[in-house]
């Protein structure tokens, strides 16, 4: 861990996310979260997914609250901060917009620098937020598994990264909701799936693992899978979801572990790289924390982050602020939100 230098010491920085349905604000003091406030948005759960634009209309009224709430709980006041990091992209425009414009304004009226972050850079950046854990050490590969990305990337520097695999069609995290639409569960179903999947037998059923070029992932054909089997179980039996959901869930949840890790297993192959960190959404799940902490037999050293920084969260936006603000990588205030946005 470098430490950082006097003029860096007692560094505050105030970081916002809003990328996609979660309204977050965080306070960092160095490497370390002193708040992190989340304001979710149950509107979309009617829907069965994110509405975009009731999305951001939820971020306008909840941003100037949660930015309070997290320089309270702080004990920071805002003429102490050091420096504001955004989520400049990937994610939902309108989203991206709300917590853009308010980080620029907010850095305009204190005269502090603005610190553009990349939402997926975040995601495995949140390993280095310091709760007294071990670190990863450069290089290191990160499985990046949320609602809007599945990816495998080769960590070079906090800064460096390459994408080396990354889905074609859906997300893995859309696998999960898109199946537990399927099963009339709620949105989202990642986390039901979860817990159902704990009760039930993952070798039940089979589904197909999908076949995809190198390190990429595909879903898609596995949703649709789901979606049949599911309607010609249901044609012989009614009753089929209600009398089979745990084994059911379960067995879903299995195949996609084992997509995931099929892929994850040939990139440490291939790079000779045996250092995993995984984040995003996904990795709250229980089965693929269990998976890749079995893989310690296999020498593999793993880095699993804390529940809290899993789903989107703007502690990870702050450490990622953090060691750009060490190395004054300032962004300008013409600086504009990006729905998509390279690694
Ligand atoms: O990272 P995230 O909060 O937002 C995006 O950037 O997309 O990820 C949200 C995704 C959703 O698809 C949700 O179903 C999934 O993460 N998720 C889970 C679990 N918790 C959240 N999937 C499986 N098991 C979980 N325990
Ligand atoms: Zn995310």
């Amino acid at each position: 861990m470098p430490i950082p230098s006097s003029k860096h010491d007692n560094c505050f920085i105030l970081a916002i996310e809003s990328s996609c349905d979660d309204t977050s604000c965080a306070v960092l003091k160095n490497n370390q979260v002193l708040s992190n406030v989340i304001a979710g948005q149950k509107i979309h759960e009617q829907y069965g997914g994110v509405v975009p634009e009731l999305a951001s209309r939820a971020h306008q009224s909840n941003i100037i609250p949660v930015v309070h709430a997290a320089l309270a709980q702080a004990n920071i006041d805002k003429k102490q901060l050091s420096a504001i990091a955004f989520t400049r992209g990937p994610g939902l425009m309108g989203s991206l917009l709300v917590g853009g414009s308010f980080a620029k304004s907010l850095s305009l009226a204190l005269d502090i620098p603005l610190i553009e972050v990349h939402h997926m850079q975040a995601h495995i950046l949140a390993h280095f937020i310091d709760h007294g854990q071990e670190m990863p050490e450069f290089p290191f590969l990160g499985l990046t598994i949320s609602g809007g990305h599945t990816q495998i990337v080769k960590v070079n520097d906090y800064h460096d990264m390459e994408v080396i695999g990354s889905t074609m069609d859906d997300a893995v995290g859309e696998a999960f909701d898109k199946s537990g639409k399927i099963l009339g569960l709620g949105y989202p179903a990642g986390p039901i799936i979860d817990s159902l999947a704990r009760k039930g037998n993952h070798d039940a059923f089979k589904f197909p693992i999908p076949k995809a070029p190198d390190l990429d992932y595909s879903f898609s054909g596995f949703k649709t899978s789901v979606l049949y089997f599911v309607q010609k179980q249901t044609q012989k039996d009614p009753d089929f979801i209600q009398n089979n959901l745990e084994d059911i869930c379960a067995s879903i949840q299995y195949t996609i572990i084992e997509i995931l890790f099929q892929k994850l297993n040939k990139a440490v192959k291939q790079t000779g790289i045996k250092s995993v960190a995984i984040g995003g959404g996904v990795s709250a799940n229980s089965g693929v924390r269990e998976r890749l902490l079995s893989k310690q037999e296999k020498g593999w050293k793993v880095f699993i982050p804390p529940f809290e920084y899993t789903t989107d969260n703007a502690a990870m936006i702050g450490i990622s602020g953090y060691y750009k603000y060490l190395q004054d990588d300032f962004s300008s205030l013409d600086i504009i939100t990006q729905a998509r946005i390279p690694m």
